[in-house]
């Protein structure tokens, strides 16, 4: 029911928006209505993933979160800019769709002048390979796009067992943007005593797992890979060890 009176929603904005806004195609509003319902932008089933599209989700959020996280997000040193969702990335990375030299968000990774570039010394420039993704995402329109990256359902060959920390469930928390933006603060997922505390306390579990009650993470993202969820929730049954 919510799913469809919403999907009428966004389809009654995005009339009002061609209608009104041929010109600024990412007025803002219509941008934070789109994107601030993950249940709708990322949808119950994606479509699989193309090799040559940029995703989002599965490509662009996880970098941002782990490179950008630790300073741009709500109390990090970062001056008001917020980089934590498709939204704020959108909005404060001045992304121009199609357009990255005009993006500001482009600029600043790309930046020659060490006093402006993102991330600023002493961290070292983004890999190329990481720069030319983010080039590619706007080139194609920077989407608040996913595909179905779910290894564990695709295969059906997810069997975890004697899960470890320090060489599967740390891992899944890097790769996935955690640590980013959970290396302080009430939350930390950056050593395994932050893990600990959260894995104990159920909210590790009820947070990946979207479960009520709990804040639905990555925050601003779709869900983990259905086979890391399962690997979490092993290592946890398994006693949440320092293993
Ligand atoms: C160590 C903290 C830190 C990290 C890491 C960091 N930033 Fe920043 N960023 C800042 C601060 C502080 C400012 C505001 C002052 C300035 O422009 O230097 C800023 C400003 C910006 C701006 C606005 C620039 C302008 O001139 O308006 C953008 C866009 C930006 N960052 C993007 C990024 C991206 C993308 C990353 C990751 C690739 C990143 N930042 C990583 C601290 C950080
Ligand atoms: C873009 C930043 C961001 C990313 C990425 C992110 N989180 Fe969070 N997370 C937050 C914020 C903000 C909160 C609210 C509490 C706080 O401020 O620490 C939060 C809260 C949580 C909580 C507490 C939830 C609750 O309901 O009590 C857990 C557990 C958590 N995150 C785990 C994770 C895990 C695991 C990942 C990776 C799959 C992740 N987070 C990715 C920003 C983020």
């Amino acid at each position: 029911m919510r799913f469809s009176v919403r999907a009428f929603s966004v389809a009654f904005l995005l009339f009002l928006c061609v209608q009104s806004c041929k010109h600024e195609p990412f007025d803002p509003i219509i941008v934070e209505v789109l994107t601030n319902d993950s249940n709708l932008v990322f949808g119950p089933t994606p479509g699989a993933c193309d090799p040559d599209t940029v995703y989002f989700e599965r490509d662009v959020l996880p970098l941002i979160a782990n490179v950008c996280g630790s300073c741009h997000k709500p109390g990090g040193q970062n001056d008001g800019i917020l980089l934590t969702n498709y939204d704020e990335i959108m909005q404060y990375g001045e992304i121009r769709p199609g357009n990255p030299g005009a993006s500001e968000l482009y600029e600043v990774i790309t930046e020659t002048d060490l006093d402006k570039r993102m991330p600023p010394p002493p961290a070292s420039v983004l890999a190329q390979e990481d720069i030319d993704m983010i080039r590619k995402w706007i080139e194609q329109g920077a989407q608040n796009n996913t595909c179905n990256f779910d290894t564990g359902g695709a295969t059906g060959a997810c069997n975890p067992a004697s899960v470890s920390f320090a060489n599967e469930v740390s891992n899944i928390l890097s790769s996935n943007g955690c640590t980013g933006c959970h290396s302080g603060g009430s939350i930390v997922l950056n050593n395994y005593a932050g893990v600990k505390t959260v894995a104990d306390n159920g909210r590790l579990l009820g947070s990946i797992k979207h479960e009520a009650g709990y804040r639905a993470m990555p925050d601003g993202g779709g869900k983990l890979d259905s086979c890391d969820i399962a690997t979490i929730e092993v290592w946890i049954n398994e006693g949440a060890n320092d293993n």
